[in-house]
């Protein structure tokens, strides 16, 4: 956000960034959703409307899932990148801190990659508004995960226990029905 409310000004510079400090650790450490997609989904909020706006968010939670996090390296430590398949901060910093032996949270290491790792999320993002600011977003290119629609075809609105969400249903159910 204090990228955007650089280079590009309003509405970006009408958004105070105070607002978004408790997003970290994925709000004041709960683990919760990673805080480096709130801001981002803020913007796109406040650009577009209707299905676009929709599908843009969509697309930054499906890439997010997938994208082997950090490629921004902004002390050039060259950390190793994984995808964790979530979006929440407490999959996604585990996952990355026992694939690359790094940690505890307190380490510098993993502060180095969620801040590369907000880098890429804004990178993604105004890639994706660029697009759409030309009339080239398509989107689609990244969805949630296969098995979300396999377990949401009863879940969703036909059998009991009822659930919704589109994270990856396995990561934490594992295949409950075998
Ligand atoms: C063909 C329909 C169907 C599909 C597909 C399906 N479920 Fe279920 N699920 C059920 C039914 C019916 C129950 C309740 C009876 C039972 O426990 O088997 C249930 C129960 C559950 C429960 C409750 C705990 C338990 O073990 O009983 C969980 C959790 C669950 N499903 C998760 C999933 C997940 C995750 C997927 C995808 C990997 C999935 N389900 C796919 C029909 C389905
Ligand atoms: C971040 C972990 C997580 C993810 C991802 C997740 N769930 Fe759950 N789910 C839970 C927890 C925790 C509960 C509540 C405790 C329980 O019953 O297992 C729950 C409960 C459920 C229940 C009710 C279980 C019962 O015994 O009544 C169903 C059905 C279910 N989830 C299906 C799904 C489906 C389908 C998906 C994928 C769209 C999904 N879950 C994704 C953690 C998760």
């Amino acid at each position: 956000l204090g990228y955007l409310t650089e280079e590009v000004g309003y509405p970006f510079n009408q958004i105070p960034t105070k607002a978004f400090v408790s997003f970290k650790g994925g709000v004041e450490s709960w683990g919760s959703m990673c805080g480096a997609l709130v801001a981002p989904i803020a913007v796109i909020n406040l650009v577009a409307e209707g299905d676009i706006r929709a599908a843009m968010v969509n697309e930054l939670m499906a890439w997010y899932k997938e994208f082997p996090f950090p490629e921004f390296q902004p002390k050039g430590l060259n950390l190793p990148g994984f995808a964790v398949n979530s979006s929440l901060c407490h999959v996604s910093v585990t996952t990355w801190m026992k694939e690359s032996g790094f940690g505890p949270r307190s380490a510098p290491e993993r502060s180095e990659r969620c801040g590369g790792l907000t880098g890429d999320v804004c990178k993604f993002t105004v890639q994706m508004l660029n697009k759409y600011y030309d009339n080239a977003f398509a989107g689609g290119e990244f969805k949630p995960a296969a098995v979300v629609g396999e377990c949401m075809a009863c879940h969703g609105e036909k059998v009991p226990p009822y659930a919704h969400g589109k994270e990856s249903c396995v990561e934490c159910h594992g295949d409950p029905h075998k």
